[in-house]
């Protein structure tokens, strides 16, 4: 039987604590470790976590200041580790091949189907993230070749958050009122473990499992349908969706409080956006503001998922607790953002993201290839706009390593409802074409795009490119 609904209170995930700092830079140590928590009131269920934790830590930084993580790993699989939406460089960007082997590890546990040379270490790995970028809203989660899904579904995926100043001088709602919510969606079995159709006999999922591992209960920062209670005022909600397979369309269940963005990915937006509903595709993070002095206290409302029905239709609860004074504000102008326009005459390529077999090899294929990680797809010229064209065969959420893009197009038209900002993953609908803008700076390199569906990916849906 699933928990109730609505019942256990909205965790919020700790802010990992630097374990020194100098004029530059942050250091912080993590440990890769398996822990017993209860998720599902009364269960036990063991997960693979970040300092043990599902989600892990959120790490709070500014824009600017290195940080620098060693990783440990405790666990007994191989890791990799990946900062989505990050401005890295190739070393610290969590290659998949580049593994961490468990620490005490003898031989090699890691059936890639051959694949090798990576940049292997056991024990230890230090990740640099120098955080050359905007404020934004940022995750980290694991990128180990053909496991990227499994080790995911069972905890190592955190929040990496940069602020900067443009974003501090704005009247938006901080601290107790600026709440993550990473939303996930899992299967258990009956004695609370997590229960992952993960093949025997080598990566990935049953047949069956082909459009990605869907679960029946939704986690909120790993607690199951929780619910928060909140002062009669506006909340900045930093949404990320990091289920393997399942989009969102969240809702509020009631009016008048629309859910105003504020950002996407790649952070603020020029200008607010009010939307009654917002479609989330994995990867995806969306900054949003609702105003809950627009209620009485007392009033209850349901965050709702509206492509579905039944359990999976609902989120979470807020619960207007309190009538406060809000000094908070949402300005018309939130950021020096700016739309590019589309230059004349620009490079570009076209990456086709359908179902396919490659050798013996069956699954899903970008430009008709599974992945190989000795053959770079594109080499692309540091600091120049291309124009990148995602077409698809079904839903495929495309992710970009190393730059934000910007839509231009959906489907002939201009950008969708949700392609707004700087964004670095793209929900690609079923036989669509979508066009962006790309440029990468600073970083030269192997870097990969992928789809962001974990089981697609781990079914090689990856292609590697070169910046030069
Ligand atoms: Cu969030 Cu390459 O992934
Ligand atoms: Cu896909």
């Amino acid at each position: 039987p699933l928990p109730e609904a609505f019942k256990v209170p909205l965790p919020i995930p700790p802010v990992k604590k630097p374990i020194r700092s100098d004029a530059k830079s942050d250091y912080f140590r993590v440990v890769q470790r398996k822990a017993t928590v209860e998720i599902l009131p009364g269960l036990k269920t063991e997960v693979l976590g970040y300092d043990g934790l599902l989600p892990g830590p959120t790490f709070d930084v500014r824009s600017g200041r290195t940080t620098v993580i060693e990783q440990v790993n405790q666990l007994d699989v191989p890791t990799v580790v990946h900062l989505h939406g990050g401005h890295t460089p190739a070393t610290s960007d969590g290659w998949p091949l580049d593994l961490l082997m468990p620490n005490g590890h003898h031989g090699d546990h890691a059936d890639h189907h051959g694949m090798t040379g990576g940049d292997v270490k056991t024990g230890t790995r230090t990740y640099t993230y120098p955080n050359t970028q905007r404020a934004a809203t940022l995750w980290y989660h694991d990128h180990r070749m053909d496991y990227t899904a499994p080790q995911v579904y069972r905890g190592l995926f955190g929040l990496h958050l940069i602020r900067d100043d443009e974003e501090d001088r704005l009247p938006l709602p901080a601290g107790e009122r600026e709440i993550p919510l990473v939303i996930a969606d899992r299967a258990f079995a009956a004695d609370g473990s997590f229960r992952y159709p993960a093949r025997t006999d080598g990566p990935g999922v049953e047949s069956e499992y082909m459009e990605g591992v869907i679960g029946d209960v939704i986690l909120v920062n790993g607690a199951p349908w929780p619910v928060l209670e909140v002062d009669a005022a506006r909340y900045r909600f930093r949404i990320l969706n990091a289920s393997n397979a399942r989009r969102y369309e969240l809702a509020l269940d009631r009016g008048p409080a629309k859910l105003v963005q504020i950002g996407s990915d790649g952070g603020l937006l020029d200008a607010p956006i009010e939307h009654d509903s917002v479609v989330v595709a994995p990867a995806e993070r969306f900054d949003i503001i609702i105003d809950f002095s627009q209620y009485e206290v007392g009033t209850e409302l349901t965050l709702l998922n509206k492509l579905d029905s039944g359990r999976a239709g609902q989120v979470m609860r807020f619960k207007v607790a309190r009538k406060v004074t809000d000094e908070s504000n949402i300005p018309a102008k939130l950021s020096s953002y700016a739309e590019v326009v589309e230059p004349a005459g620009l490079v570009r390529r076209k990456w086709r993201f359908t179902r396919g077999n490659a050798g013996n090899h069956k699954g899903w294929t970008i430009n008709g290839k599974v992945f190989d990680p000795k053959t770079m797809q594109a080499t692309v010229k540091l600091d120049q706009y291309e124009i990148w064209s995602f077409v698809t065969d079904v839903h495929h959420p495309v992710h970009v390593h190393l730059a934000p893009f910007q839509v231009l197009r959906r489907g002939g038209k201009g950008p969708g409802a949700f392609d707004r900002g700087w964004k670095d993953t793209v929900d690609v609908r079923p036989a669509e074409v979508v066009d962006v803008l790309v440029k990468f700076s600073a970083h030269k390199g192997k870097f990969m795009i992928h789809c962001h569906n974990l089981e697609h990916e781990d079914m090689a849906m990856m292609a590697a490119f070169e910046t030069v």
